[in-house]
C-alpha cells in the first residue's frame, strides 16, 4: 500500500492531482489535507465535498489561531514587504506544508505532495518544507507539464467539474487576497472591478472620514478604538472597515525567485493599515541606528519570507533580534481611512523618545551646536572645493 499526503486547496489543479497520484504514480492511497489559514468558509465547504468525491481520505486542519500568532504576528513585528507585496500568499505557505507534513507523519505515508506549476513561487515553498522531512516529493503539475486543454479534459474524464469557469486564479486567507491568471497576465490590461472582492474602489468609498485607533502591546495589535481584540478578530474588523474605505489595493510587477517578472494583483485592507501604524510606532519609540539597522532586517526577513527559506537559520536569529527590539513598540495610533488611503494622523507611546522639549537630558543652548554645524559637512565641502579647482586647471 503507497500512501501519499497532498496539499489540497479545491482548485482544479490539485483536484487533477488527485486521479493523476493514482493513474500515473501509483499511489493506493490519496489523503487530501486542507488547511484553513482564513479562507472563505464557502470555499472550505466545497473543497471539502471536492475531497470527499475524489480523494480516499481527507482532513480539513484548523491553523488560523497558529497562522495569526506565530506568521501573521511575526510579519507586523519585521514590517514584512516584498517589493511592496504584503507577503500574503507567502507566509502562509510553510505552514500548510509544515501540516502536510506533520498528517504524512500520522499516516506513515510514503510521500508528500503539492499542485504548484514550475513557474511560480509556491513550487519552491512547500518544496522547502517538504525536504526537511523524509518523504518522496510529487509535484505533478510540474513534473507532468499539461496543457490548460489537456489539464480540462483530464478533469472531464475523471468527473472533475466546477460549477461556473472561475476566470481567475485567486489565493486568499486571513491577511490578503491574491487575483491572477488570464488577462492579468497582460500588464497593460486594466484590471475589472470585479477582481476585488474584499475593498470598494475609491469612487464607492465613503465621502466622510474615519478616525480609528489602534493599541499595540510589544509590537502587536491588540485593541481597536480602546476595545481589547484577539488577533483574528481584529484583523477581520480591519479588513471589513478598510474594505469599506477602499483601501488596500496592490497592482504590481513583481521580481518572482526563479528570475520572472509577474503582474500581481492583491487586496490587503487590514495589513496596509496595520503595517503603517506599526511602523509609525516604531519611528517614535525606536532609537535612529535601531531604525536604520533594523530597515536592513526586515527587508532580509522579507527576502527569506518570499522565498520561503524560514527553515534558514538566519531566520530565527532575525526573529530574535526582532523581538528584542519590539519590547518598547508599544502605545498608540491614530489612523484616518478615507477615499482609499490609511494614513496615521497622530500617535502617542509612554517609551516614546520624542521630546518638545529638549532639555529633558541637560540644559541644551542652541549656541553649543555653533561649533557642531561648523564641522558639519567638512568632507563634502573639501571634495567639492578639490573637484572646482582642478576643472579651473
Ligand atoms: N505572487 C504571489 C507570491 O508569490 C502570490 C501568488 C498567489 N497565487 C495565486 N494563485 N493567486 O507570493
Amino acid at each position: 500500500m503507497k500512501k501519499v499526503v497532498l496539499a489540497y486547496s479545491g482548485g482544479l489543479d490539485t483536484s487533477v492531482c488527485i486521479p493523476l497520484l493514482r493513474e500515473h504514480y501509483g499511489y493506493d492511497e490519496v489523503i487530501a489535507v486542507m488547511v484553513d489559514v482564513g479562507q472563505p468558509e464557502a470555499d472550505i465547504k466545497e473543497a471539502k465535498a471536492r475531497a470527499e468525491k475524489l480523494s480516499d481520505r481527507h482532513k480539513v486542519i484548523d491553523a488560523l489561531d497558529e497562522f495569526v500568532a506565530d506568521y501573521i504576528f511575526r510579519l507586523i513585528k519585521a514590517n514584512g514587504n516584498y517589493e511592496g507585496y504584503v507577503l500574503g500568499t507567502a507566509i502562509a505557505r510553510p505552514l500548510i506544508a509544515k501540516k502536510v507534513v506533520e498528517v504524512a507523519n500520522d499516516e506513515k505515508a510514503d510521500a508528500v505532495a503539492h499542485g504548484c506549476t514550475g513557474k511560480g513561487n509556491d513550487q519552491l515553498r512547500f518544496d522547502a518544507v517538504f525536504r526537511t522531512s523524509e518523504f518522496d516529493v510529487i509535484a505533478p503539475m510540474r513534473e507532468l507539464n499539461l496543457t490548460r486543454e489537456e489539464e480540462q479534459k483530464y478533469a472531464q474524464e475523471h468527473g472533475i467539474s466546477f460549477e461556473t469557469e472561475k476566470r481567475w486564479s485567486v489565493d486568499e486567507n486571513i491577511w490578503s487576497r491574491s487575483i491572477e491568471g488570464s488577462e492579468l497576465e497582460e500588464p497593460s490590461f486594466i484590471p475589472p472591478e470585479e477582481i476585488y472582492q474584499w475593498t470598494v474602489s475609491v469612487a464607492k468609498a465613503p465621502e466622510t472620514a474615519e478616525l480609528i485607533k489602534i493599541g499595540f502591546e510589544q509590537g502587536l495589535p491588540v485593541s481597536l478604538n480602546g476595545t481589547k481584540m484577539d488577533g483574528i478578530s481584529l484583523i477581520q474588523k480591519l479588513n471589513e472597515i478598510g474594505g469599506k474605505h477602499g483601501i488596500g489595493r496592490t497592482d504590481m510587477i513583481e521580481d518572482r525567485v526563479l528570475g520572472y517578472k509577474a503582474r500581481e494583483t492583491y487586496e490587503h485592507p487590514a495589513a496596509t493599515i496595520l503595517l503603517r501604524a506599526h511602523r509609525d510606532l516604531e519611528q517614535l519609540v525606536l532609537t535612529r541606528n535601531e531604525l536604520r539597522f533594523k530597515d536592513f532586517a526586515d527587508k532580509t526577513w522579507s527576502e527569506l519570507v518570499y522565498q520561503g527559506l524560514v527553515m534558514d537559520p538566519l531566520f530565527e536569529c532575525l526573529n530574535a533580534f526582532v523581538d528584542k527590539t519590539q519590547e518598547r513598540v508599544n502605545g498608540t495610533e491614530y489612523v484616518k481611512l478615507e477615499k482609499g488611503v490609511a494614513s496615521v494622523v497622530g500617535r502617542e507611546s509612554p517609551d516614546g523618545i520624542y521630546s518638545k522639549d529638549v532639555s529633558f537630558d541637560v540644559k541644551l543652548e542652541q549656541e553649543w551646536a555653533e561649533g557642531f554645524s561648523a564641522y558639519h559637512g567638512f568632507q563634502s565641502r573639501m571634495a567639492s572645493k578639490i573637484r572646482t579647482a582642478t576643472k579651473k586647471k
